[in-house]
Formats: structure tokens, sequence, C-alpha cells
């Protein structure tokens, strides 16, 4: 890009407040003082304002009501990708923190900052992830005693050593279930309600931890706050 924009967006200047700075000489690239805005520059040359280096983006944080059909994954695929809904920039940067199956719409959060990330997915940090299920079937009386309990032990799932961490199950309507999940297994809440004999018709997460969609319609993003990004 330009370096006069490269300046635009890693500073609070105005295009022209960064063609003056750089006909001041206070701007270099890779220690070569340039004056010359229209000059090319990319994330590999080291930019400096003032002295100081300049970073082309910060740590981003981005809340996405993912639609059905868009898949959680940096790979090029047949789906859209997460990614090419948000429009900021060094998208491939970005990563989804976990991820919902293709078929599967709510809550996505993505991030370049992997310890954040982390902190968001880790078990042990015990962020509650909740689920509206949509079944197949109605789920009542003695068999829903028995799924709220199970859940709440743990299923061992086909293909894993151990079971599910304790999970939160409760009907809303006799086919709508909230499932709150503190971990993220391979298509766990498929798995889960396989395993005691449901077909998962429609999954949409609504929250994750401290954060819910509230307003966002499906298909729409915005970066969190501060606020927001601390609460995790
Ligand atoms: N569990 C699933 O089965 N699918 C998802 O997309 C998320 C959780």
């Amino acid at each position: 890009m330009r370096l006069d924009r490269f300046i635009c967006e890693s500073t609070e200047l105005t295009r022209s407040l960064a063609k003056k700075a750089m006909h001041r000489g206070e701007v270099s690239v890779d220690g070569e003082v340039i004056k010359n805005a229209a000059t090319q520059v990319n994330e590999h040359h080291r930019v400096t304002f003032q002295g100081e280096p300049l970073m082309l983006v910060g740590l981003r944080y981005v809340i996405l009501h993912k639609p059905a059909g868009v898949e959680c994954t940096t790979r090029r695929t047949l789906y859209p990708r997460a990614i090419d809904l948000i429009d900021l920039p060094m998208l491939e940067r970005l990563q989804t923190v976990g991820r919902l199956d293709v078929d599967t719409t709510g809550l996505v959060l993505l991030s370049d900052d992997g310890q954040w990330s982390h902190r968001v997915t880790s078990p042990k940090r015990r962020c509650g992830k909740v689920y509206r299920v949509t079944l197949a079937e109605p789920l009542e009386g003695d068999a829903l005693d028995a799924a709220v309990r199970d859940f709440a032990e743990g299923v061992l799932l086909e293909g894993e050593e151990k079971p599910t961490r304790p999970a939160e199950l409760a009907m809303r309507e006799p086919r709508v279930a909230e499932l709150v999940l503190y971990e993220g297994k391979y298509h766990q809440v498929k798995r889960m309600f396989a395993a005691i004999g449901h077909h998962v018709e429609a999954l949409h997460r609504e929250a994750i931890g401290p954060l819910a969609l509230g307003e966002l319609a499906e298909g729409e993003w915005r970066e969190l706050s501060a606020e927001e990004v601390a609460a995790f």
C-alpha cells in the first residue's frame, strides 16, 4: 500500500498531516527517510514516524452473527468464510475463536490475539457457551429428566476417551432446548443429543460467557469494546 495510507491506518494522522510529516522528514522506511507519499510499503517494511515504529494494525476482537452456509476456517473452501463477512484490514490474521459448523448460526468471536482466544476457549476458564437447540422430536418427561442428569454428569461420546464436562440442559419448548457447554469438542452438541437418541435439526449459539448477540442481525459484525474484551 502507499506509505501515506500506511501512516493513516497506523496513527491518528489524516492523509494531509501524514504527507506534511513526510515532507518534514519524520517518516523512515527501513532506516531511510522517505518523502514520496506514493512509495509502496507492506507489513514487512519497518516504518517509523518521529523515530517510533508503526504497526499496521493492532489486535482486533470481533463478534459476528454467523449465518448458515458460512464456514469458520481460514482456508478457502466451497463456502464463504466467516472472515469474508468482515471488513477490516489484514483479515487473514483473524482466527475464529473456536468453531461453529457450517449449518450452525449465531455468535462467533474472531481475533488475532491468540492468548485471549485461548482464555475464551479453555475449559478451565468455565466460559459458558449458550446454544439454542431445535430437536426433531420433543424431549419431555422421564427422558428429559434422564438427559438433564446425563448431561450434568457427562456423556461418553463415540471416539472420545473422556466424558463431556458437566453441561446444563433446560427445555424452552418441547422441541427447543437450551444447552450450556463449558468446552468445545467437534460437533459436540449434535453428538451429545445423538448419544441420547435425539437428532438436532437446527443449532444456534446465543452467547459466550458475558457476551450475547443482542441486536446484532444475521451476517452483521462489530468490534468489541475494551470492556467487552476485558470481561473474558
Ligand atoms: N456443537 C455442534 O454440534 N455444532 C456446532 O456448530 C457447535 C457446537
